[in-house]
């Protein structure tokens, strides 16, 4: 039995985009401030930052209304820890995802230099500071509990040959 076509998809974007928009994340500072390479890919990680926002909108609403949910994989101790790990990810995917929106709106950027987006706290770094923080320590959890998620689901597939792997793979 593996999870339905619409679960597998938004899973597996929903890791890509984790992924993407942490690498875009680390080389904004790359380019000299108000230059346009900056402003672009701050822009672009904000862009599909809203992307994932919807993806995990809606993985949550098809969670709960149709999407297959499967048993836990393993019994007992293992088993609980894979349900908590995955309700850690959901936990800390909001978090990070409600703290992005924040900080945009906290920065007041601009957008690709179409437009500046709002700001409702102009010139108050320490707003800025902590707003920051709130997103970027949720963000880099992230990857450490999917880092320690995925070991678990490659365990699974290369040393116990179980079937854990191919419920979330297609076809
Ligand atoms: C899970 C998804 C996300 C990850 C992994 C991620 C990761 C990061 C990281 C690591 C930083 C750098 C923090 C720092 O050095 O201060 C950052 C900055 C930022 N993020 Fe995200 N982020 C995500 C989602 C979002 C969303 C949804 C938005 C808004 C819609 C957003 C908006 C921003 C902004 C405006 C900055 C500041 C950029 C700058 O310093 O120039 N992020 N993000
Ligand atoms: C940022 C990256 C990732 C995030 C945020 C993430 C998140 C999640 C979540 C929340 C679930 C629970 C699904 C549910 O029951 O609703 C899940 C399941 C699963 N994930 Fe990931 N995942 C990530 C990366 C990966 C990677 C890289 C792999 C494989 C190498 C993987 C393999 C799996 C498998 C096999 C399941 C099903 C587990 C089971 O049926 O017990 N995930 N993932």
């Amino acid at each position: 039995m593996t999870y339905d076509r619409l679960t597998i998809w938004l899973h597996w974007l929903t890791a890509g985009l984790v992924l993407v928009l942490w690498a875009l994340a680390q080389i904004i500072d790359f380019w000299p401030p108000a230059s346009f390479g900056r402003v672009a890919v701050r822009s672009t990680h904000i862009l599909l930052g809203l992307v994932l926002v919807a993806i995990l909108l809606a993985r949550l609403i098809w969670r709960l209304h149709g999407g297959r949910q499967l048993p836990p994989a393993q019994t007992g101790l293992l088993g609980l820890a894979a349900r908590l790990t995955h309700w850690a990810l959901y936990g800390l995917l909001t978090l990070a995802l409600a703290a992005g929106i924040a900080n945009v709106w906290v920065r007041g950027d601009s957008f690709f230099g179409l437009f500046r987006l709002v700001s409702f706290a102009p010139g108050d770094r320490a707003m800025r500071q902590l707003i920051g923080s709130l997103h970027e320590v949720p963000t880099n959890l992230i990857l450490i509990v999917a880092g320690l998620h995925a070991a678990a689901a490659l365990f699974h597939h290369f040393i116990k040959r179980d079937g854990v792997l191919r419920r979330m793979l297609p076809g």
